[in-house]
Order: C-alpha cells, then sequence, then structure tokens
C-alpha cells in the first residue's frame, strides 16, 4: 500500500497514493455513481470489486485482478445467502479489504402524501436494498475490513433523510437509517474502521426514472447552487471520505449544492 494514513501526509499524497493497491468493493458498481467511482479508483491504482445483481455468481468469476481490471460479481441485498456468499469470495480472494463502498440502493416513486399506495412489497424492498441488506453486508465484511489497510466503509445515502422529501416514506426512512447507523458503527468499531456517508441529491442518472423536466426545475429552483449535482461529483466525495478525510467518521457529506439547508 502506499501511504500510511498518520495524518501527517498532504492531500495531494493521501489521494494520488492512498487508493494505489488498495483492495476495494463497490457494492452498486454498476450504477451511475459506482461507474464513476470504480473508473477513478482504477485510474489510482486500486484493484476494484463491482457488486449488483447482474454480476454473476461470486464463484463462477475470474479472482481480482493485480493490473486494476474492474472484476464484476453478483449479490441482491434482498437476499441474505448472495451476501454472505460474497463476503466469502473477498476473504478467499483478497484476504482482507481496505475499503468498502455502499451505493446499491432502489426506490419507487410514491408521493408521500399518497401514503395509502405505498404497498408492503415496496416497503420490504426499499428498506431492504437501501438499510438493512446494507447493515447485513458490513457485517459480513467486518471480519475482511479489520485485517484491512486504513479500512474505510463509505455509504451513499440521501439529503432525503434531511429535507424528509423523496421519493417515498420507505425510501426518506432507509436513508435515515442508514445514517444512524453510520454513526452507531463509527463509534463502535473505531479506532479500527472509519465510516463516512456522502449524501447527494437529485442526480441524473437510472436511479428514479421517469422523473420528467417539471421534477428537475423543482428540484433546481430548491437548490441554493441552482443545479443538479453529477455522479462525478458524488465519486469524488466517496474518494475523499475514503482516503482524503481520514480525521472524519460517523460525518454525512452532502452533495447536493445546498439542497439541505
Ligand atoms: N441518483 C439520484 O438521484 C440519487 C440521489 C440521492 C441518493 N442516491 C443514492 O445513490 C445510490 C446510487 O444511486 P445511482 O444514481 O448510482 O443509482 P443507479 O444508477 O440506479 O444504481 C444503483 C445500483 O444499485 C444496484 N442495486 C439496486 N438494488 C440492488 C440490490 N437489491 N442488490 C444489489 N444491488 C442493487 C444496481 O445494480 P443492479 O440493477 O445490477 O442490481 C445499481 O448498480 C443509491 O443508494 C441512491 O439511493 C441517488
Amino acid at each position: 500500500m502506499g501511504i500510511d494514513s498518520t495524518g501527517a501526509e498532504r492531500a495531494v499524497d493521501l489521494l494520488s497514493e492512498g487508493f494505489r493497491g488498495a483492495r476495494v468493493l463497490i457494492v452498486g458498481g454498476a450504477g451511475g455513481i459506482g461507474v464513476e467511482v470504480a473508473e477513478q479508483l482504477r485510474a489510482l491504482g486500486a484493484r476494484v470489486v463491482s457488486a449488483s445483481r447482474r454480476g454473476p455468481e461470486p464463484d463462477v468469476v475470474q479472482a481480482p485482478r493485480e493490473d486494476g481490471d474492474l472484476v464484476a460479481v453478483g449479490v441482491d441485498l434482498t437476499r441474505p445467502a448472495t451476501i454472505l456468499a460474497l463476503a466469502a469470495w473477498v476473504e478467499r480472494e483478497f484476504g482482507g479489504l481496505d475499503i468498502l463502498v455502499n451505493t446499491a440502493g432502489m426506490t419507487r416513486s410514491v408521493p408521500l402524501r399518497a401514503i395509502e399506495q405505498l404497498d408492503d412489497d415496496t416497503i420490504d424492498e426499499v428498506v431492504t436494498s437501501n438499510a438493512s441488506g446494507v447493515l447485513r453486508i458490513i457485517r459480513d465484511l467486518t471480519p475482511a475490513l479489520r485485517r484491512g489497510h486504513a479500512p474505510c466503509v463509505v455509504n451513499v445515502s440521501s439529503v432525503a433523510a434531511r429535507t424528509g422529501v423523496g421519493s417515498n416514506v420507505a425510501y426518506v426512512g432507509a436513508k435515515a437509517a442508514m445514517d444512524a447507523m453510520t454513526i452507531a458503527l463509527a463509534k463502535a468499531l473505531a479506532p479500527e474502521i472509519r465510516f463516512v456517508n456522502v449524501a447527494p441529491s437529485a442526480l441524473d442518472t437510472d436511479f428514479a426514472k421517469g422523473r420528467g423536466p417539471e421534477f428537475i426545475a423543482r428540484t433546481i429552483a430548491a437548490t441554493p447552487l441552482g443545479r443538479l449535482a453529477t455522479p462525478r461529483e458524488v465519486a469524488n466525495a466517496v474518494l475523499a471520505g475514503a482516503r482524503l478525510l481520514i480525521m472524519t467518521t460517523g460525518s454525512t457529506i452532502y452533495v447536493d449544492g445546498g439542497r439541505h439547508l
């Protein structure tokens, strides 16, 4: 590994050296934010594994590559057995984990006032994919993280947890749960493992399809900086949380142009 996180390094060194050879798992790595994080990490010399539902079962894919080529594996946060299988695979192939990025998530649009339309399946899937599945993956990877170099977990949350405005009430609650779990884990697992949340406002990715121009105009109007955030800006915050902000744990970094204010 290129660097020791002692607090004495310059920012430029932390970013340019801190990811060299780092073993990184991005859950949700195939998504709009995940792809951007993976690309930047690979450029900085990390060994990156991307996991999501569309990847193959961990056992049938090749081992993580030294040359930085991305490896994709399968996991479904709503199926705990697949999380255990992924953790076992990471253990076997990497022997330890330095950085875990949780950027998987899903939602469906159900207006907050139309709470009667929020069906059980949506509540369960949204809460599992954005909160309880994330907790399971952190739990199952904690042994590998404990053996990692300067281990850090970066969770991608949402400004919705702070504003109480989002695609549906279950989503808002699930992201708030993620924020609270991050605080609890940051305290409980310090000083071994750091935890940082990155909370974007609405982005132009596949995440909430069909939002439409009206939604985008309303969001921009409610954002002091007057535009949507980009996946790259969110990825930049993920990288900063993982290797630049080494005295930060349990905090949420908003990448929302001031939308939470
Ligand atoms: N985009 C926004 O407007 C926005 C705003 C605030 C916060 N966020 C948060 O940012 C994160 C990433 O958003 P994004 O814009 O990159 O979304 P995206 O493009 O839709 O990507 C989401 C990723 O999550 C994976 N995923 C979904 N459900 C999963 C499950 N049950 N198990 C495993 N993987 C699952 C998807 O891959 P598969 O389909 O292959 O499983 C995909 O890789 C999410 O947590 C979201 O809540 C997004």
